[in-house]
C-alpha cells in the first residue's frame, strides 16, 4: 500500500480502501458527524459503524453532508446480536439503512458469532442470519458481506454451508494480541482480515520496542502499528475523535518496516486485550 486511497481487492472484486475510519465509542450526534467530516477531510473514504454503536445516524448526516458522492465512500455496518436468524436480520438492514439514510450498504458484517454458551442451535443460528445476508447481497443491497469476530470453529460450519462465502472477518488485532490462528485460518480462505481497535485501544503504545522503531522512522507509535497491519495483508480501523490524530493515522505511507521489524512486532508478547472472547461473551 502506497497511499491512502489504495485498496484491498475482496475476493469478489469489490475494492476496500485500505484504512478504515472506526466509529465504535464515538457518540452519536455531533460527536460522530464531526468526526466523520474530519476524517474525510483527511482523506479517508472508508467509515466502519454498526448498529450497536448507536451512533448510525450521525454517521449517515455526515455522509450526507460532506459533498462527495455516495459511490466516492465506503460504508460498512453490522447486525447486532439481538436480532439474528433470517426474519429478524432483513428487519434489521432496514432500520440501518433507514438510520444511515442510505439505500446500498458497502459491507455488512454479522457483528458476532451466535456461540454455543448462549445457545445449543447456534450453528443453525449462524447459518439463518448467513441465509439473510446471501439474499440482501443478491438483491444487490450489499456489495460485500462478512463476519466479525469470527473464530475457526464459528467459521467452518457456516463455509461449509454457505452459497456465498464471506469476504471479510473483523477482529480484535494488534500488538500483543495477534489472534494468528484466525488470521492465517482467513487468509487461506481468501477471507480479509480488518483490525479492531489495531491501536489496543491506545493501551499498547507504550511498548518499548514500539518505540524503538517509531523514533528509527521519526514516526509515532500508532503510525508503526498501522503500517504493520498494512504491511501483515491487514486492514486497521483505527478510531479517534482528535483531529491531530485522525490525520496523524494515515500518515502511514513514506516508510516501509522491514521484514525483520514485522517479525520483532509479531513476537511482542501479551500485553492486554479487550476481554471480548467470542466463545465467552454473553451479550
Ligand atoms: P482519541 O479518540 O481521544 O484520539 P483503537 O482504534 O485501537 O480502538 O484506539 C482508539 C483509542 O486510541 C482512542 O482512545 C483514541 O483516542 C486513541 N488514539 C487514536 N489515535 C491515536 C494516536 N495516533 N496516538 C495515540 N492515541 C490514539
Amino acid at each position: 500500500m502506497q497511499k491512502l486511497s489504495d485498496c484491498f481487492i475482496l475476493a469478489n472484486g469489490v475494492s476496500i480502501p485500505c484504512i478504515g475510519f472506526g466509529t465504535w465509542q464515538i457518540p452519536d450526534g455531533d460527536t460522530v458527524t464531526q468526526s466523520i467530516l474530519k476524517a474525510i477531510e483527511a482523506g479517508y473514504r472508508h467509515i466502519d459503524t454498526a448498529a450497536a454503536y448507536n451512533n448510525e445516524k450521525g454517521v449517515g448526516r455526515a455522509i450526507r453532508s460532506c459533498g462527495l458522492k455516495r459511490e466516492e465512500l465506503f460504508i460498512t455496518s453490522k447486525l447486532w446480536n439481538t436480532q439474528r436468524g433470517y426474519d429478524k436480520t432483513l428487519a434489521a438492514f432496514e432500520q440501518t439503512m433507514s438510520d444511515l439514510q442510505l439505500d446500498y450498504l458497502d459491507l455488512y458484517l454479522i457483528h458476532w458469532p451466535a456461540n454455543a454458551k448462549q445457545s445449543q442451535d447456534w450453528q443453525k443460528i449462524n447459518q439463518a442470519t448467513w441465509r439473510a445476508f446471501e439474499k440482501l447481497y443478491k438483491d444487490k443491497r450489499i456489495r460485500a458481506i462478512g463476519l466479525s469476530n469470527f473464530l475457526p470453529h464459528h467459521l467452518e460450519p457456516l463455509l461449509n454451508q454457505a452459497e456465498i462465502l464471506p469476504l471479510v472477518n473483523q477482529i480484535e488485532f494488534h500488538l500483543g494480541y495477534t489472534q494468528r490462528v484466525v488470521v492465517d485460518f482467513c487468509q487461506l480462505h481468501h477471507i480479509l482480515i480488518e483490525a479492531w481497535s489495531p491501536l489496543g485501544q491506545g493501551k499498547v503504545l507504550a511498548e518499548p520496542e514500539l518505540i524503538r522503531i517509531a523514533d528509527k522512522y521519526q514516526k509515532t507509535p500508532a503510525q508503526i502499528c498501522i503500517r504493520w497491519c498494512l504491511q501483515g495483508g491487514i486492514l486497521p480501523l483505527p478510531k479517534s475523535t482528535t483531529s491531530s490524530r485522525i490525520r496523524e493515522n494515515t500518515m502511514v505511507f513514506d516508510f516501509e518496516l522491514s521484514a525483520q521489524e514485522v517479525q520483532t512486532i509479531n513476537q511482542l508478547p501479551h500485553c492486554w486485550d479487550s476481554g471480548f472472547y467470542p466463545d465467552k461473551i454473553d451479550f
